[in-house]
């Protein structure tokens, strides 16, 4: 069983923010909607609030960052989660690092990896992520599949005049390496109103063209209602739309952990409520219990028309 907020929404994914570094500099970054911390949770720590969560029925975890792989002991968070046997464990990354750890990370017990790949041009990718990386996270793309991560999902955030030309070309890169690829609509989250204006696109225009060949569709209701389109030739194509899409908050099944120990509520205005007092100076279990279902409580949908 699920809890479920004020809204009717249950509460069933935890997101989970392990570092506010990263090593590349995209400029429409929304950062996770988190300040830069310092006192980071141990692996530990992490893996205690899983447990609890866990045991209100949240079973699904995703860590994410800043970057995840620059934390050390990501291997040891990951173990400590995979530990409660959660029915779901994935990560976002951007994938610079995987090459080297794809492996270990499916051993310590991740199921699942979302790789954020904004360009397949060399060039246009140094010019959006600051890093002359691209064969370097196409390698490490490699390696997640062949540790046996699945599904891999290609995380694409089409920004107008730079990518939005490559749509069919992560199409076909993501089917040939039988990935998934998620088009992401540019979110005016972290970035200026002038980046926003600048690069937004809407994918409208590209959920059109693939729902007219598309031989199959699913919506995701269990995560914001997004579509997924399947092609004649196996490409599955996942949009991504934020919340001024209707639907968007109305499926809202989660809470946000960031990497100093505070739940949030929302990505952009959500309440907090910090759970480092009752993990330390020793983790009081039924604290943290009440504090998750006093978080679920405060969530509320951002865009309200969408209830
Ligand atoms: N809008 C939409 N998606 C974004 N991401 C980062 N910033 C934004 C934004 N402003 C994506 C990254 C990564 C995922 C965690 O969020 O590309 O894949």
């Amino acid at each position: 069983m699920s809890l479920i907020d004020n809204y009717g929404r249950p509460l069933t994914h935890l997101r989970i923010s392990i570092t506010s570094l990263c090593n590349y500099n995209c400029f429409y970054c929304h950062l996770e909607g988190i300040e830069k911390v310092n006192d980071l949770l141990t692996p530990n720590e992490i893996g205690i609030i899983a447990y609890a969560a866990s045991a209100l029925g949240i079973r699904k975890f995703k860590l994410t960052g800043g970057e995840p792989l620059l934390r050390p002991d990501i291997v040891d968070v990951v173990k400590e989660i995979a530990s409660i046997k959660p029915l779901d464990l994935g990560m976002t990354t951007n994938g610079y690092y995987l090459d080297n750890l794809a492996n270990k990370l499916a051993e310590a017990g991740l199921m699942r990896v979302n790789i954020s790949l904004p360009s397949l041009n060399p060039n246009k990718f140094r010019v959006v992520t600051g890093i002359n990386g691209l064969s370097r996270v196409l390698k490490g793309i490699k390696a997640a599949i062949n540790a046996g991560l699945n599904p891999i999902k290609i995380n694409y955030v089409v920004l107008k005049g730079i990518n939005d030309d490559e749509f069919w070309n992560m199409i076909e890169y993501a089917r040939s390496i039988g990935a998934i690829l998620q088009v992401i609509e540019l979110e005016p989250i972290g970035i200026s109103r002038d980046v926003f204006m600048k690069y937004y696109i809407s994918i409208s225009v590209f959920e059109k063209m693939i729902k007219e060949k598309a031989v199959k569709k699913i919506i995701r209701y269990s995560l914001h209602a997004r579509p997924v389109y399947t092609l004649d030739n196996g490409a599955v194509v996942e949009f991504v739309r934020w919340f001024c899409n209707p639907k968007f908050c109305m499926h809202c099944t989660r809470l946000r952990l960031t990497p100093d120990g505070k739940l949030k509520t929302c990505i952009i205005n959500g309440d907090e409520v910090d759970l480092k007092y009752a993990l330390r100076p020793i983790p009081k279990l039924n604290l943290i219990k009440k504090l998750i279902i006093k978080a679920n409580y405060l969530r509320k949908p951002y865009n309200k028309l969408s209830i």
